[in-house]
């Protein structure tokens, strides 16, 4: 359904240097599949989800690839195309901030009404049944449609992007953080929510966070993401249980409860390149504890390893080896820097 290749997309900065923060990105969303896109912060998951749908602020430019979704190539339809053809009746998003992507001189209903009747031939009455029906449905009191945006919490809010998002039946659901702002029992509600209406609906979805037990709970692939790059790909379980890419060992260490091999938390040190016209060499070099002369001198590309795990590691073959040191705590502790220095395993981290 959806076939992304070679996807580079840029920011352009005022000091006339681009930000590289989608640097060739493969991936693939099947029918009905659910793919979940965890990466720390800044490593381009909302660009990616903007460039799809070609929503990047006018900063922003798509300067490669192809986005394939039903055998139509988004990069290459006119604005107006996209608007009537595309966005919200067949692909949607769910905002990272929900607040900000609800309008606040229109009542929450009267928005989603428009949105039914703009795309469809429907009756003012029959769009606002469908409104209370899908409020119910995300657990909102139906008799809040005529509320204002400012009336709502923050998880009432996001109840009411998702409907918003939902109202059309897309095919593909963009889902940028829905739930990170919430508390975690809300999350849970929220994102059990989403899956069941995506079923009724029979859409796919690119479920973006930075909770690894999120994806590995709801998804059926999970694409790992950094410094612009997929560094790993492959179906949940692979990902949870079998990973090679030393960067995914190190998330998979930080979220014990989805880790059976290891006890305790350990985090990985230093922080995320800033991507502003990278050079060659694999991005997590610096941080990687199993990096070599190669890993900073070449750019690993992407390479499949079983049928459909897509790895880009120069030493990805090494699989036994690399789970097996990532299991210890030594082995992200004693990481030194380009200065010799030891890293501590404090800063940066991937709790963000
Ligand atoms: N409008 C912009 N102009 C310039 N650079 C930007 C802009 N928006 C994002 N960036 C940069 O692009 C990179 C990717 O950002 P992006 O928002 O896609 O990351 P993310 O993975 O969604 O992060 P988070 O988890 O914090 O939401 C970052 O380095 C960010 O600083
Ligand atoms: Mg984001």
């Amino acid at each position: 359904m959806l076939n992304i290749e070679n996807l580079h997309a840029h920011y352009h900065t005022d000091e006339g240097t681009d930000v590289h923060a989608v640097d060739g990105v493969d991936l693939e969303v099947g029918s009905n599949e659910t793919l979940g896109l965890v990466g720390e912060s800044g490593c381009g998951k909302t660009t990616l989800a903007k460039a799809l749908i070609r929503l990047l602020p006018t900063n922003g430019e798509i300067v490669d690839g192809s986005v394939n979704f039903k055998e139509t190539d988004l990069t290459e339809l006119s604005d107006e195309e996209l608007r009537k053809q595309i966005r919200w009746t067949e692909i949607s998003m769910i905002p990272q901030n929900a607040m900000n992507s609800l309008d606040p001189v229109h009542t929450v209903g009267a928005q989603i009404v428009q949105a039914i009747r703009t795309h469809e031939d429907c009756s003012k009455e029959e769009a606002w049944n469908r409104t209370r029906e899908l409020f119910e449905e995300l657990g909102l009191d139906e008799n809040r449609v005529k509320d204002y945006p400012h009336q709502f919490s923050g998880g009432m809010a996001q109840r009411a992007a998702i409907a918003l998002a939902l109202c059309l039946e897309p095919a593909l659901i963009l889902a940028d953080e829905p739930t990170t702002a919430l508390d975690v029992v809300v999350q849970d509600q929220i994102l059990t929510m989403v899956s069941e209406l995506q079923d009724e609906i029979d859409s796919s979805m690119i479920m973006i966070t930075h909770d690894m037990s999120v994806v590995s709970e709801t998804c059926d692939k999970i694409a790992v993401m950094y410094g612009g790059n997929v560094a790993e790909y492959a179906d949940s379980e692979t990902i949870i249980k079998n990973p090679r890419h030393p960067y995914t060992l190190g998330m998979r260490n930080a979220f014990p409860d989805i880790s059976k091999d290891t006890q305790e938390l350990i985090s990985i040190p230093g922080s995320p390149p800033d991507l502003i016209e990278p050079e060659e060499g694999c991005k997590f070099a610096p941080r990687c504890p199993f990096a070599q002369d190669e890993c900073r001198e070449v750019t690993p590309e992407p390479e499949e390893f079983e049928e459909g795990h897509v790895v880009r590691c120069h030493r990805a073959d090494e699989v036994e080896y690399l789970q097996e040191e990532a299991s210890k705590r030594e082995t992200w502790a004693e990481m030194k820097d380009d200065q010799g220095d030891l890293i501590s395993a404090t800063d940066g981290g991937t709790d963000e």
